[in-house]
């Protein structure tokens, strides 16, 4: 495609990520039109919500009406934001063989298995000697209990399938252990994700989050962040889809760098290739930093939200050049730079999360917070309500980002920015980079 085309682009999802990603979209040249399917009462601002649409957009099983959606709106980029229509296999679905005048922005479904299923992507590490926590595999309930039952150090017991990222239990103890296989296998707490389980040894660490470029052959690192999944100021309490992340993070220099591009990130794109599987997309890697490596908690084959929202906070390359550069395999041609200053990001969550919670209520307060030029709020679960107010309608409901010239300014920013935002039961942790500050 040349780079004077204007592209017009179709954004599935509707988290801050997916805000974010739109927000960067926008800032390129040669942005045309920008749909979001569905979007949120953030995405609204930059271009057109298809929120009435008679199908849902981020289901592989439509793939036929969002291709024709695509056709009659000459939508040639199409970014699929979150893991469950990219396992699906949406990305195989509305790739459209021979035409190089549409670009889908995410991995096929045979690449996309790394996130989906962890016994396959425990194999593949396994096969190409990538540092992973040992582990072992069951379908058996007695035979996982017999070896739980057997064990003298703690493990973590993970539902093998796709269980919006709760199907991970962190045990201190067999006890916990033991319930937490009965939760997945025997309960079915994350349905069938949970028939297979993986017992694993228990890693202590920093945990860093490494999302990279693949184009199918090149491998561009993104700068290094680090998430903070529990809902508690200290990484207290039950994990939640992420209350917070930073970048770039201090614990990953450019020699770590080099050993998990080399170590991790260059054997599994390799291995999928020698195996057929083009890998196009982002690779996350979630990593532990151990006192032996960095060895792999996990992989996810998609933005990680909230990481995204400070990495395209960050960029400074051109998006749109960029995931077409990542489609069609010339990510060595474009340029990604990086604003030196550290991104900040803290998540407003509603009363409850990650447990009940309430919708609808009245949010104010997001131009004051974004009256400081280096704050930007990504909204996540949000939606226009009536009379042109934005409503809360998810748990994690902003991301509420500051540039700052190191952390801790950037983390005071976001911070204050807010405390100007309000919404009835709102709350964030305002500790965000504590484990290097
Ligand atoms: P995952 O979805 O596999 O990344 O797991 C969710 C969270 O569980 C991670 O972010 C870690 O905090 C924790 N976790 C996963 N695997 C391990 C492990 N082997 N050892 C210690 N903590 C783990
Ligand atoms: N922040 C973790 C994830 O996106 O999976």
């Amino acid at each position: 495609m040349s780079k004077k085309t204007k592209v017009n682009a179709l954004i599935l999802g509707s988290g801050g990520r997916e805000h974010a990603l739109g927000f960067k979209l926008k800032q390129s040249k040669r942005c045309g039109k920008l749909y979001f399917a569905p979007g949120n009462g953030g995405t609204a601002a930059l271009g057109t919500n298809l929120t009435d649409l008679p199908f849902d957009p981020v289901n592989t099983k439509n793939a036929d009406a969002i291709d024709y959606f695509c056709r009659k709106n000459d939508v040639s980029l199409i970014v699929i934001g979150p893991e469950d229509p990219l396992c699906g296999g949406l990305a195989d679905r509305l790739a459209t063989p021979g035409a190089s005048d549409r670009h889908v922005f995410g991995p096929v479904q045979a690449g996309a298995r790394l996130e989906a299923d962890k016994v396959f992507s425990k194999q593949l590490m396994r096969a190409t000697s990538v540092p992973t926590a040992d582990a072992k595999t069951f379908t058996d309930y007695e035979a996982a209990v017999n070896y739980v039952e057997n064990r003298e150090t703690p493990v973590v017991v993970k539902a093998a399938g796709l269980a919006k990222g709760k199907g991970v239990i962190v045990c201190d103890n067999n006890d916990e252990a033991l319930d937490a296989l009965k939760q997945c296998m025997v309960d079915l707490a994350f349905g069938d994700a949970g028939r297979t389980v993986i017992v694993e040894e228990r890693l202590v660490g920093q945990e860093v989050s490494i999302l990279a470029l693949v184009d199918g052959r090149n491998i561009f690192v993104l700068d290094p962040t680090q998430d903070h999944k529990q809902v508690g100021e200290g990484d207290t309490g039950p994990n939640t889809g992420g209350m917070g992340a930073y970048c770039p993070t201090p614990l990953v220099n450019d020699a770590l760098m080099s050993t998990i591009q080399s170590e991790v990130l260059v054997p599994i794109v390799d291995a999928l290739r020698r195996d057929g599987t083009e890998f196009k997309g982002v690779l996350y890697a979630g990593l532990m930093l151990t006192a032996g490596g960095p060895k792999v908690l996990e992989f996810n084959t998609r933005f990680g939200d909230p990481e995204c929202q400070p990495l395209m906070m960050r960029l400074k390359g051109d998006l749109i050049d960029i995931m077409i550069a990542t489609c069609e395999g010339t990510l060595d041609e474009v340029d990604l730079g990086w604003d030196p200053r550290c991104c900040c990001c803290v998540v407003l969550a509603s009363g409850g999360y990650p447990g009940s919670y309430e919708k609808g209520k009245t949010i104010t307060g997001i131009e004051d917070a974004e009256t400081d030029p280096d704050v930007k709020v990504f909204h996540a679960g949000t939606e226009s309500g009536k009379d042109g107010a934005v409503v809360t309608a998810g748990g994690r409901v902003l991301s509420v980002c500051a540039m700052g010239d190191n952390l801790k300014d950037a983390q005071q920013k976001a911070n204050a920015a807010c405390e100007k935002i309000h919404f009835e039961g709102a709350f964030s942790r305002t500790d965000i980079g504590f484990r290097v500050m």
